[in-house]
This record gives structure tokens, sequence and C-alpha cells, in this order.
């Protein structure tokens, strides 16, 4: 962060003579300043820099995320299943899907209602973690079963209760 106002702050020092000159001694100088010095940006194509995946495998971060409150789960899925879902799910599939199954550059967004392999019933999504996906049809890597990590069968029900929560959220 403060690198990246260094860089800012010599990258405006170089638009300085440029920016007075357009400015003049006029009032408001300073936003002319700002808006001059931004436009100056090298416009680097985003995909050339993939983002990493958002977290690193081990860490949780789903028990500390807004909790998800599900509606329409279906039959012998209850809350409590969603809530412990949630924090394994922070624990080995977030690093690959993302915080909260936001998706990553390694695998898909999983808080949506669009599916790739499956069409997001609940018994799929159970099957799949378990089984993993051996020939992913849009993202580069495989999912191992059960994303690498060891879970039980309760485990992965819960697990599958979140994301099919994250998957239907607006009662759909
Ligand atoms: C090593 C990276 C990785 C990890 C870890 C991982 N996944 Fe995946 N996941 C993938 C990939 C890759 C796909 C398939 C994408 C494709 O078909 O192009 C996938 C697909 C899925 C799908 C089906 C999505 C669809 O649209 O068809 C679900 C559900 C899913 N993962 C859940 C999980 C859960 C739950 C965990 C944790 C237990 C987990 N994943 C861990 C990489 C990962």
């Amino acid at each position: 962060m403060k690198a990246d106002v260094f860089r800012r702050r010599m990258r405006g020092a170089a638009w300085l003579p440029v920016a007075v000159l357009l400015a003049g001694c006029e009032p408001g100088a300073e936003g002319g300043f700002d808006r001059v010095s931004w436009r100056g940006e090298p416009q680097v194509p985003k995909a050339a820099f993939p983002d990493p995946p958002a977290v690193t495998p081990g860490t949780t971060v789903g028990a500390t995320a807004a909790r998800i409150v599900a509606t329409n789960l279906p039959q012998g899925v209850t809350q409590a299943m969603v809530d412990q879902g949630q924090d394994q799910f922070g624990t080995v599939c977030a690093s690959c899907h993302g915080q909260g199954g936001a998706g990553s550059p390694a695998a898909p967004a999983l808080n949506d209602a669009q599916w790739l392999n499956i069409t997001g019933q609940y018994p799929e999504i159970i099957n799949i973690i378990n089984v993993g996906v051996a020939n992913p049809k849009q993202y580069p890597g495989v999912m191992p079963p059960k994303g690498g990590g060891s879970f039980d069968d309760q485990q992965v029900a819960a697990i599958a209760a979140y994301v099919y929560a994250l998957s239907h959220q607006g009662g759909a």
C-alpha cells in the first residue's frame, strides 16, 4: 500500500509540469492534477495478470465470513449444516473456489445458479464433492476428490448444504 502511494506520487510528480500547464492558475488545479496523473497510467490488459486464488490452502476464512441465511433448503438439510459447511468450505474449497464461493482463476464461482458439470441439485453437489472433477469443462486444473481434504460423510453433507445455500440465494 505504501509503495503504491509512493509510486502514485512519483508518477504525479512527473506530470506536475503538464498539470500546471493544463490547469493554469485556476482554482481546482488539484483536481485537474489528479485526473491527469490517473489518465497517464499504462493500460494493462487484466487477463495478462490473473489474480491468484484468494486464499492459501489451510487457512480458515469461512468462520469469519458473514453467515448465509438459507431459505428453501432441501428436505433434511438444516441451517446448522449450512453454518458448519461454511466453516469447512473455508479450510479447503475456498483456496480454489474463492472466499464465499466467489470463484478464482482455478475454479468456478459457486455462489450463482450457473453450473458446468451439474444442475445444482443437492445430491449432485454431494456427489461431485466426493468424486471431484477429473475432466474440467473450462478450468485448467482438476478438482481432487473432496477438494483434497479429508471429510466424512456428515461433513460432506454439511459442505454441500453450504454450497446449495450459496447457489440458491434469493430463494431460487
Ligand atoms: C484444486 C482446486 C479445487 C479445490 C480445492 C476444490 N475445487 Fe471444486 N472445482 C474445481 C474445478 C477445477 C472444478 C471444475 C471446473 C470445470 O469443470 O471447468 C470444480 C467444480 C466444483 C463444483 C461443480 C461446479 C460446476 O459448475 O459444475 C462444485 C460444486 C465444487 N467444485 C465444490 C467444491 C467444494 C465443496 C470443495 C471443497 C471440499 C472444492 N470444490 C474444492 C477446483 C477445485
